[in-house]
């Protein structure tokens, strides 16, 4: 029987197995900032990849692009993200901690423990302000993006003219967006550096809620793909004085994480608020004419917007398991198979007889080939090299002894069962696919 896993499970397993380490812990960390080891920054592209795959490369609407994170400040300015992007900050009179007001439940201090010391909340602005250039003028400043959706707007009219697309069609965009928030919390939940995965499509304005809807149904299928389970997913429909400034409806798709029920991705109608604000702020023209007619319009939004750490952190949840095998606790990520960092290892099972590691460096190459992400294996002893690749998630674990050396057949372990099956080598790549 498997217990709920808690987040002290999942960021021990990260920090221990090489996934996620806390960033700059050298030098004693730097708070909201993660660096990813060898199997979490696999983990991640495979996510990312999956998404790119499912959301561009499949679909014949879809165009990519990748923007540049350092941007004009009048993109900020028009967007209303350097007069509205704030969080209500507010400060303990006794000992000077910080916190977004809107986490805080009831009136101690969570750092000193004091009553009734908090003061007036006032809105702080998340954006990173840096200046481009020597001189930290007015003119030079510029900031971090808080999201990737500005990089998809001011590209429109490129893509636009470049490819001449029907509409509706939609604009990719993934790559790191930056944040300074009041309190980062529950491990990459809430960073000040995060990767985001977004889409800004466009569509007619009398058919924006066809196209909000086709987006729910997409965004389950992509969620259903990272092997969340449904009774863990939930959809809120945000109530319109929590909405975000351009947004004219927003559902936000919650997940069951172990700190509590919160946001996975939201799902925004952003109307023409964006096009028509770069329109006014440049002078330049953001509408579209539908071909071969004289219909002028600028187009509406729908937006879905996921957060990658978010959606990692949702399938590391779902795969952890916990079980016994011969007696002893067992800790295991069951991965989906197109997700797992490690597809196969690879074993000689004594890394001190010769032929046996000559033989097992055939098959890992002959897999390697193959799958691409195999890991050689030769550390400690074979159910210690089962324990560490159950840990990460590896589906198979492929053992060469000296029955291969006889009839050149292996076996192959199952993460899931534990199971273990003889094969021959000529038909393992065909099984393990
Ligand atoms: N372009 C729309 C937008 O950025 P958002 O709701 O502010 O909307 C979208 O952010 C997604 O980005 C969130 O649903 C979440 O997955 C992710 N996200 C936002 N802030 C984050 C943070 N501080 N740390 C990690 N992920 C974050």
């Amino acid at each position: 029987m498997s217990k709920e896993v808690s987040l002290e499970d999942i960021v021990s397993l990260c920090k221990r197995r090489g996934f996620i380490y806390q960033g700059s812990e050298v030098y004693g960390g730097l708070a909201g900032t993660w660096d990813y080891g060898p199997l979490g920054v696999q983990l991640k592209r495979n996510v990312m990849n999956l998404w790119w795959k499912t959301f561009v490369d499949d679909r014949e609407d879809m165009y990519g692009v990748d923007a540049a994170i350092l941007m004009n400040q009048k993109v900020w300015q028009a967007s209303g993200h350097t007069d509205t992007f704030t969080d209500p900050l507010v400060e303990c009179n006794n000992c000077q901690s910080r916190f977004r007001a809107d986490h805080l439940e009831g009136d101690t201090c969570p750092t000193c423990g004091q009553k009734d010391t908090f003061g007036e909340p006032r809105q702080f602005n998340m954006m990173f302000e840096t200046h481009v250039g020597p001189t930290a003028s007015e003119e030079a400043r510029s900031y971090l993006r808080p999201e990737t959706a500005q990089g998809i707007f001011t590209n429109f009219k490129h893509v636009v003219d470049s490819f001449y697309p029907d509409l509706p069609f939609g604009i990719a965009q993934q790559g790191k967006a930056f944040r300074n928030e009041i309190s980062p919390r529950d491990f990459v939940f809430r960073s000040r550096e995060f990767e985001q995965m977004e889409v800004e499509y466009f569509v007619h304005p009398d058919t924006w809620e066809q196209a909000f809807e086709q987006w729910r149904i997409d965004i389950k299928a992509f969620l259903n793909n990272l092997g969340l389970p449904e009774d863990k997913l939930h959809e809120l429909e945000v109530p319109e004085d929590e909405r975000a400034h351009y947004s004219k409806r927003t559902i936000d798709f919650e997940f069951d994480y172990p700190h509590k029920r919160d946001e996975l991705l939201g799902l925004a109608y952003r109307t023409d608020f964006d096009l028509k604000n770069i329109e006014k702020a440049s002078g330049k023209k953001m509408d579209y004419t539908v071909k071969g007619t004289n219909e002028r319009f600028v187009p509406h939004v729908i937006e879905p917007s996921f957060g990658v750490e978010r959606a990692l952190m949702a399938v590391l949840v779902s795969a952890y398991q916990q079980d016994e095998v011969n007696g002893e606790q067992r800790s295991y990520l069951k991965l989906p198979h197109h997700l797992a960092p490690v597809r196969v290892a690879v074993s000689p099972l004594l890394k001190n007889k010769e032929e046996l590691v000559k033989k097992a460096r055939e098959v890992y190459d002959l897999l390697k080939k193959q799958f691409g992400n195999v890991m050689w294996d030769d550390n400690g002893n074979i159910g210690k090299r089962y324990r560490r690749q159950d840990e990460i998630g590896t589906p198979h674990c492929v053992v060469i002894d000296f029955d291969t050396l006889e009839d050149s057949t292996v076996t192959i372990r199952n993460r899931d069962t534990t199971e273990q099956e003889r094969v021959a080598i000529s038909e393992l790549t065909d099984k393990l696919s």
